[in-house]
């Protein structure tokens, strides 16, 4: 057959030989290319699965320049064509340095498994097709594993999270009698907080404050958890307000908060951002932390030489970008996008139209400054292929300590007094420019990937456990949160999802 034909074709004359287009001689060897990451576990449960393919040429070098984003082909289907199964496998996004980016969505469970097929024209690429033995089951599977470790090693979380540790230095141990009055007394009035009691893996909340719409991010994710892994039987206050809150030394408690601040003691989680791109990624967001691989508009040499910024206007330096702006337009381009804060200002900044979020890598410098709290692009700004010109801020998000400035991104004085400089300085020194962006890129893609995120709030919520002094409970005012209803797509947990331990506890 065909497949076979080119399964075997090494070099260029083979190709020549039989009549394959022209264009593939030094092009991608089907074979030498090299394929990766937690699709290929059928253990690896997350909302959106997802590997990577490194186009390899004919001479086993990687390709750093896309080969056209239909050079490879993805099909996954059920192994046993009698199960009926609903697989969303979009193209693969083209990340423009030689490497794609694959996602599937399972819409059931399997029990045979599965079968991905990868060609590149009608040649299997690396090692297609891949068998993932059954079952192997989708994210609303209700189907926890019950032994972390073994969890943990299947999606291959860190051994450390120097984050985690440092947040918890402040609390060697929880008290949960004390924190059950202080955190309310203290903080209930304060926006937005939400009480969570996980007893036997079910998870249960009741809500202190007036603002607490955003627990829909922390509940999503705590059920996601749940379903997938089996946890310690914990209690907790989540923060849903911007702002940290624990600003005492002495006697601080911890609370879990979306962004940290070098002035509070709050234990950062995810931001409901990051949380929520990865939850709903191909679903219910378009613009999550995974498309932006395959958007980062055109190759480094091709981008405008000009600093981008477009947002709202939640801090002044924003405004403050747009006055450097009109002075400086050959240097940067900023403009305000939506008026809130500082309304009676707008006249005199103006209005500038809204900009489709993939077409801010049309520029070469990205600024990123804070909004009220951190700028929670950040995240996608580094994914993109543009250099990150950050802000120097005290507020910080769970993945920023891994990031170095001036090896991942050029930082910029809180004032903003040596923007123009900064930018003037990535213009001279191009080269250098782009390796501080392409390294930036690699750590966030390593940082910011799905697996990491499950493996980040699964590894605050242990550490914060193993601290815990008194017992978890579900407080008379706390309310079950299900499951959510997924009658369409039943599946059959085949996993011991008992406690092990559960004895030894009482
Ligand atoms: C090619 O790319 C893969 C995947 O990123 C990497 O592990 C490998 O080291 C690269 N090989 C070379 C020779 O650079
Ligand atoms: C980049 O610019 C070069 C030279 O101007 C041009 O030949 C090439 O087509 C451009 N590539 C893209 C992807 O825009």
């Amino acid at each position: 057959s065909k497949r076979n034909v080119a399964l075997t074709l090494k070099s260029c004359t083979a190709f020549f030989s039989v009549d394959l287009p022209v264009s593939d001689c030094g092009g991608v060897s089907p074979q030498r290319c090299l394929i990766w990451g937690p699709g290929l576990d059928p253990d690896a449960v997350l909302p959106v699965r997802y590997l990577f393919i490194q186009a390899v040429g004919s001479k086993g070098e990687n390709l750093t320049v896309s080969p056209g984003k239909d050079t490879f082909k993805v099909k996954i289907s059920p192994l046993d064509k009698k199960e009926y199964l609903r697989v969303h496998v979009p193209p693969p996004l083209d990340r423009g340095d030689g490497s794609f980016l694959v996602r599937y969505r399972l819409y059931g469970s399997t029990v045979k498994g599965l079968k991905v097929e990868i060609l590149h024209q009608d040649a299997a690429v690396a090692q297609s097709p891949y068998i993932l033995r059954g079952p192997v089951y989708h994210e609303y599977c209700d189907c926890p594993e019950s032994d972390a470790s073994v969890w943990q090693s299947v999606l291959r979380c860190p051994t450390e999270e120097p984050q985690i540790l440092a947040d918890f230095e402040s609390f060697p141990t929880v008290n949960l009698q004390h924190l059950r009055q202080e955190v309310p007394r203290r903080f209930s009035n304060r926006g937005g907080l939400v009480h969570y009691a996980v007893i036997d893996n079910r998870v249960y909340r009741r809500t202190l404050g007036k603002y607490t719409d955003f627990k829909m991010f922390s509940d999503e994710m705590l059920l996601s958890l749940t379903r997938k892994v089996r946890l310690p039987d914990v209690e907790f206050f989540i923060n849903v307000g911007d702002w940290p809150l624990e600003t005492r030394k002495e006697g601080a408690v911890p609370i879990f908060s979306w962004c940290g601040s070098t002035d509070t003691r709050d234990v950062v989680l995810p931001t409901y951002e990051v949380t929520h791109s990865t939850l709903e990624t191909m679903r219910g967001v378009t613009n999550d932390l995974l498309s932006v691989q395959g958007n980062t508009g055109p190759p480094w040499a091709n981008k405008t030489e000009r600093a981008f910024f477009r947002g709202r206007d939640s801090r002044e330096e924003r405004l403050q970008l747009v006055s450097l702006s009109k002075k400086n337009p050959e240097l940067l381009d900023a403009g305000i996008t939506a008026w809130f804060f500082f309304r009676d200002r707008e006249k005199e900044v103006g209005k500038a139209p809204l900009v489709g979020f993939f077409d801010f890598f049309k520029y070469k410098y990205q600024v990123n400054v804070d909004g009220t709290v951190a700028a929670y692009r950040f995240p996608y700004l580094m994914l993109g292929n543009s250099l990150v010109l950050k802000q120097d801020s005290q507020y910080y998000e769970h993945f920023y300590s891994h990031l170095k400035a001036g090896s991942h991104y050029v930082s910029v004085e809180r004032n903003l007094l040596d923007l123009l400089e900064k930018i003037r300085w990535a213009k001279e020194n191009d080269a250098e420019a782009e390796e501080i962006c392409r390294a930036g890129q690699e750590a966030a893609r390593e940082l910011l990937q799905p697996s990491r995120l499950y493996c980040y709030y699964h590894r605050v919520l242990r550490e914060y456990a193993d601290r815990q002094a008194g017992r978890p409970a579900r407080l008379a005012d706390m309310e079950l949160v299900p499951q959510p209803d997924d009658h369409m797509a039943a599946c059959t947990c085949a996993r011991d999802t008992t406690h092990r331990h559960v004895k030894d506890e009482l």
